[in-house]
């Protein structure tokens, strides 16, 4: 894979960038930069070499439709600060423009169209749509790594179009993952959690023989308790996930990979509720699962405790508000106790998670922190991400 810093003259040159600026976002309010923060070194080391950037990046899943609550301009404004230099908004529909040069009218060197999910052909993978991005570069750069198991037209048919190179997050998160996988030691315990239900399901029939326990919480358990017949109440819950799910157990047994799920739960009315612990047999059909209860976390430090490779994505519960986010906060306390007495191997990955982690500052007191959620879980799995080979 080329790598962007093997370009020996970037001067003048249009960089069409691609980040993974995904950020999570409270009614405008970024609830965690470190996207942004991981960012910064590849469009300080493009502005050093002269060159124009135009950052494309999605938030959300807007499914094709403008929603103004999933706009690109709180993290603009953000990134101005950040690299002190002004940052232009493209808000143009840029299927219309057919002015190549998009600094044309303007003094800056770097511009952010707004989010590319606005577009339905980005993720059709549009292939005139991937050709109309091209003409606005010179050279494509993805720096996205954890989008890049995504065959969408800003990460794959792009690069049918311009000189397309890595970048440097995205290399350092290939390498990094590259060494995690190759020197993995058992026990292995993946814990997996989180919303983005069917983004993850069908990912782990592919992970069960690889670990010896799969631990599901968050919304991701959601599933497998209606699947075992408890009432889930309002929980939110993916359709037409029985068979897989059928499946994940059939394999679990012929692999000898343990299936845990939360034997009791923390439940609200709602989102913003009071907490109230039940067991399982008393959710009722008006309560949200919001949090793991306290069985199920003295289970996973247990299970945690008796690992030497400890593997989490997503986390256990509503932690946006504080009071669903204990069963999170003891995850994150129970790796980080043993990775301070060196007695696992602990890697995190996705945007949630490392909100999380960051909440409780221990983004150091882990061996790694992925950015990526569902293209971290999809490598573990030893998939080839569409984005990375479409870089080769
Ligand atoms: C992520 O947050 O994992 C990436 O931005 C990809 O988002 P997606 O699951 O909506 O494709």
């Amino acid at each position: 894979m080329k790598n962007i810093r093997d370009l020996p003259n970037l001067s003048g040159k249009k960089v069409l960038l691609r980040l993974d600026l995904n950020v999570p976002l409270k009614e405008g309010v970024i609830q965690d930069e470190t996207r942004i923060n991981k960012i910064l070194p590849v469009i300080n080391f493009l502005l050093e070499k002269k060159a124009k950037v135009i950052i494309i990046s999605h938030i959300g899943r807007p499914k094709g439709k403008a929603k103004s609550e999933l706009s690109m301009r709180p993290i603009c404004n953000n990134l101005e600060k950040k690299i002190n230099q002004k940052v232009n908004l493209f808000t143009e529909d840029i299927r219309k423009v057919k002015d190549r040069n998009l600094f044309k009218n303007s003094d800056k060197n770097v511009l952010i169209l707004e989010n590319i999910r606005f577009y339905s052909e980005e993720e059709n993978n549009d292939l005139d749509f991937a050709e109309h991005l091209a003409t606005f570069g010179d050279i494509y750069v993805n720096d996205a790594f954890s989008c890049s198991h995504r065959a969408h037209a800003s990460i794959a048919n792009i690069t049918k179009f311009l000189p397309s190179y890595g970048g440097l997050q995205l290399n350092s998160e290939v390498k990094a993952l590259q060494k995690v996988t190759s020197n993995i030691e058992k026990p292995i315990t993946c814990i997996i959690g989180g919303s983005k239900i069917s983004t993850k399901i069908g990912i782990i029939q592919n992970l069960i023989p690889k670990f010896d326990n799969i631990v599901f919480v968050g919304g991701m358990a959601n599933n497998i308790l209606n699947f075992k017949k408890f009432s889930i109440g309002k929980s939110i819950y993916e359709k037409n996930c029985d068979e897989i799910i059928m499946k994940i157990f059939e394999l679990s047994k012929k692999n000898s990979c343990s299936i845990i799920y939360p034997e009791d739960v923390i439940i609200g009315k709602k989102l913003e509720d009071k907490p109230v612990p039940k067991k399982l047999s008393e959710v009722n059909h008006n309560d949200m699962i919001l949090d793991i209860g306290p069985r199920t976390i003295k289970k996973i430090d247990s299970l945690i405790n008796s690992s030497k490779t400890v593997l989490w994505n997503g986390p256990a519960g509503y932690f946006e508000n504080p009071d669903f986010a204990k069963g999170s906060y003891e995850i994150v306390k129970s790796i980080v106790k043993n990775y301070e007495s060196n007695s696992i191997y602990s890697v995190a990955g996705g945007g949630d998670t490392i909100a999380v982690i960051n909440k409780v500052k221990a983004i150091n007191n882990f061996d790694f922190v992925s950015t990526a959620g569902g293209a971290f879980l999809e490598y573990l799995e030893g998939k080839t991400l569409p984005g990375i080979s479409a870089l080769k």
